[in-house]
């Protein structure tokens, strides 16, 4: 007999016929005469209730029919007269595949805290929290790559290995094969063209630069995959690995990008509410009871764009205590982020044209010569979920900026190649997928909407 996923046995319009069903017991409870196990296989939120009783029962070791053990069940699909469940299985066949000792199987009845599931990532996505992220992740990243197909974007897949530092941030992780116990050095230093690249080479921060050259070359584009930050950042909000999502786009501007953005979400957001019911009412019920609505009114509404200036004179005139400073020239910080689109606007910000001192050399400069056409995409809870801008387009313009940042302008020939040969307004944006996802579900912390964070200190699994 074929097996059938629990959540096909569930959205079935009738009863009466035999399934085959394998899966992890939740809870049994166990009268002697007869046993109710709740089996769960992760294809949905919801467990299969099984009634095992007469022969089939007494053929078993009950003991090790306990929680976390996995087992096959066959039997028939019947409706099921307790509450809770339209289905249950009348098992004609049980066998235990796998025991799990109660004594040391760490996942028990009750509800364990977030922290004490960090520790056990390899088990956690047996929990229903964890369950549901890892469907909720799914349906997000598929409705991200459907929304680009359908909007003729080509999904490129950009290098994680790289020598240039997109951010010019320097927060980089080196990816060396040297003998650290013995750097081979010339002149006191260490020599990299011993190294496995000869050269300094180092886990990406981002895919944006190689993404403009497609862009460059077949008009609209996006990346998915992983990036990487070495910055020493302790928060809910930051990993050291996350995934980001990178469109690029040819012949568009800044006004265009936000276009894009503002349409993207709302599309991802519907699609995962519309794919993923009962594990997002999950979360709005255990999570954050505001989840949905939130979710549901931004879909519906219009998203706020303000310039940074805007953003600098709202948070002055607020008289909120905010612990950093407000001043024009000075980065917005998360509670300053935090304030304009929960407290201030109440819905997603999109903040436009930051001082030219506090963004990344690639941004276009602005006429007055003081700001940039960047935009970050805040949302309530969270803060910034996308950074992006309209790309400097103009070679001298380029490498004036590049030199008030003290870069290598040699480093970045292939760069500068591009707004040399056939140059075009062009502008692209990264949205941080945990961050996404941490904001359709209402998880307080980035941790735990990532299968295995890394974080300082941290990555045993
Ligand atoms: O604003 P960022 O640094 O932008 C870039 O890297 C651009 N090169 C993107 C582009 O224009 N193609 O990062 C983009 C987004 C942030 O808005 C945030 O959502 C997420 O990536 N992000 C992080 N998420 C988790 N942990 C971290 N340490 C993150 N740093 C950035
Ligand atoms: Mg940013």
């Amino acid at each position: 007999m074929r097996r059938s996923k629990i959540s096909e046995l569930l959205i079935s319009a009738d009863a009466g016929y035999e399934v085959l069903v394998c899966g992890w017991i939740r809870t049994v409870r166990n009268s002697g005469s007869v046993a109710f196990l709740q089996v769960n296989d992760g294809s949905c939120l919801a467990d299969i209730q099984v009634v095992v009783e007469g022969d089939v029962l007494s053929l078993l070791e009950t003991t090790e029919l306990c929680t976390g053990c996995s087992v096959k069940v066959e039997g028939a699909v019947v409706e099921s007269l307790g509450k809770g469940q339209k289905y249950e299985i009348k098992a004609s066949y049980v066998e235990i595949l796998g025991t799990a000792d109660s004594n040391d199987y760490p996942l028990q009845k009750k509800r364990h805290t977030l922290e004490f599931l960090r520790d056990i990532a390899h088990l956690r996505p047996r929990t229903n929290t964890f369950g549901a992220m890892s469907r909720v992740r799914n349906a997000a990243a598929f409705a991200i790559h459907t929304y680009f197909q359908k909007h003729g974007f080509q999904y490129i897949q950009t290098p994680m290995i790289t020598a240039s530092d997109a951010e010019g941030a320097g927060s980089m992780f080196r990816v060396t094969t040297l003998d650290l116990a013995n750097v081979p050095k010339k002149g006191g230093v260490p020599d990299l063209s011993e190294d496995f690249f000869g050269k300094s080479a180092y886990l990406t921060v981002s895919g944006q630069l190689e993404a403009e050259i497609f862009a460059q070359a077949v008009s609209d584009v996006y990346t998915f995959g992983p990036t990487f930050r070495a910055e020493n950042s302790n928060t809910s909000r930051h990993l050291a690995e996350f995934w980001m999502v990178e469109p690029e786009v040819a012949f568009c501007d800044l006004n265009g990008l936000a276009d894009l953005a503002e349409d993207f979400l709302k599309n991802v957001f519907a699609e995962v509410i519309d794919r993923c019911p009962d594990d997002m009412a999950f979360f709005n019920q255990w999570y954050d009871k505001t989840t949905l609505s939130t979710l549901e009114s931004i879909i519906n509404s219009d998203f706020e764009r303000i310039t940074y200036s805007d953003a600098i004179a709202m948070l002055k005139r607020s008289e909120q205590a905010f612990e950093y400073p407000v001043e024009w020239g000075l980065d917005l910080q998360s509670e300053h982020e935090r304030y304009l689109t929960e407290t201030k606007i109440g819905k997603p910000v999109v903040v436009t044209d930051y001082p030219k001192e506090i963004k990344a050399f690639y941004m276009r400069l602005n006429e007055d010569d003081k700001t940039v056409a960047a935009m970050d995409v805040l949302v309530p809870r969270i803060g910034e979920i996308i950074g992006g801008s309209q790309r400097e387009e103009r070679y001298d313009v380029l490498t004036d900026r590049m030199r008030e940042a003290g870069m290598e302008e040699a480093e970045y020939w292939w760069y500068l190649d591009l707004r040399k040969y056939g140059s075009v307004e062009h502008a692209g944006f990264g949205l941080g997928f945990e961050r996404t996802v941490q904001f359709m579900t209402g998880m307080q912390n980035i941790r735990d909407v990532i299968p295995f964070p890394r974080t300082p200190n941290n990555a045993e699994f």
